[in-house]
């Protein structure tokens, strides 16, 4: 690792300030660079969100706060598909240009965030933009920077998908914490214009905010996704396959 986080260093100073001229992979390694720089600094070992607060007053019209009886226990970074269907072709060939994608469900990879968010808001909240562009098979570098933060390999929090009954659920059991929860949504957001110099913002591309609440679980009560990354279906299925997976990436607050 130390040699990996000399090669960064060496590239942030190399890169840095001619980021924005930058083409796409060299920007991505600049980015890196720098944040992998700024978690060298984080202290490890304590990471207390006793300063860690929700984005909501982002969006225009606000997500509901969370319960006042529960505590903010987990931030996670999520990153997985949103899932989507079209009609099959067999069925309904003539609909395919008009009919739209419909969600499905969802399945994303919950990595341990607590000690950024701990040390640095903003950077946590850029985190889902450098996620989001990294290809999934990408996040062992992930996890190698991330390691810079915590005192444990265990990086890896949890999962988000749908359950059999097709509702959200979200374990952490990998957390040692025993912590799970089936969810319902109580709200969604629009999601707000994403200010990034590292993706640009092209639309409606970033699935919307939400708070989710637990119908049944244990350890955790109600989650927020907020700060989301894509994620977002074509507009139409024309030219599309039954099944759509779009690349995506959010922050998780849990509270318990
Ligand atoms: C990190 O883990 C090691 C081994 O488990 C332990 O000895 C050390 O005290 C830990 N450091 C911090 C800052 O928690
Ligand atoms: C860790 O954070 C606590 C406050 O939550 C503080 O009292 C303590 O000094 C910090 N320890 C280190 C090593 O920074
Ligand atoms: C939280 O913020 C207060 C005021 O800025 C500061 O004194 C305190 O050390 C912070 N606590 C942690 C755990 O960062
Ligand atoms: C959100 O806005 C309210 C006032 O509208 C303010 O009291 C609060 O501190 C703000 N929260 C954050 C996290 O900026
Ligand atoms: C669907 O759109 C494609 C072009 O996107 C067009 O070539 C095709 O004729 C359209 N089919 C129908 C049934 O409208
Ligand atoms: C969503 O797609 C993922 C692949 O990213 C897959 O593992 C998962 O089973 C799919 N879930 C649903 C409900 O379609
Ligand atoms: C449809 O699926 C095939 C095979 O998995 C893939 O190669 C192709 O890129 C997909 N088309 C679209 C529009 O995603």
């Amino acid at each position: 690792m130390r040699v990996l986080a000399g090669l960064f260093l060496f590239l942030a100073i190399v890169l840095v300030d001619a980021t924005s001229s930058l083409p796409g992979p060299l920007r991505l390694a600049a980015t890196f660079s720098r944040i992998s720089n700024e978690l060298d600094h984080i202290s490890l070992g304590n990471c207390s969100l006793a300063n860690a607060t929700l984005p909501l007053n982002d969006t225009k019209t606000k997500l509901p706060n969370p319960s006042s009886n529960l505590n903010l226990k987990y931030i996670a970074l999520g990153r997985g598909t949103q899932n989507y269907s079209c009609p099959s072709l067999s069925d309904s060939h003539n609909s395919r240009n008009t009919s739209k994608p419909t969600a499905t469900g969802a399945a994303a990879t919950l990595f341990d965030a607590s000690c950024i968010a701990s040390q640095s808001l903003t950077l946590l909240h850029e985190m889902p933009v450098v996620i989001g562009g990294t290809p999934l098979g990408s996040l062992a570098l992930l996890a190698e920077l991330l390691s810079h933060t915590t005192n444990s390999s265990d990086l890896i929090i949890g999962e988000h998908y749908f359950n059999a009954a097709g509702d959200p659920f979200f374990n952490l059991k990998l957390s040692g914490s025993n912590a799970w929860m089936v969810t319902k949504k109580d709200a969604s957001v629009t999601a707000p214009k994403r200010v990034s110099h590292i993706a640009a913002d092209n639309g409606d591309e970033d699935v919307a905010w939400l708070r989710l609440s637990s119908t049944d679980g244990h350890g955790i009560k109600e989650v927020y996704r907020v700060m989301t990354f894509e994620g977002s279906p074509p507009s139409t299925c024309a030219g599309q396959n039954d099944t759509i997976l779009v690349d995506y990436a959010a922050e998780y607050w849990f509270y318990g």
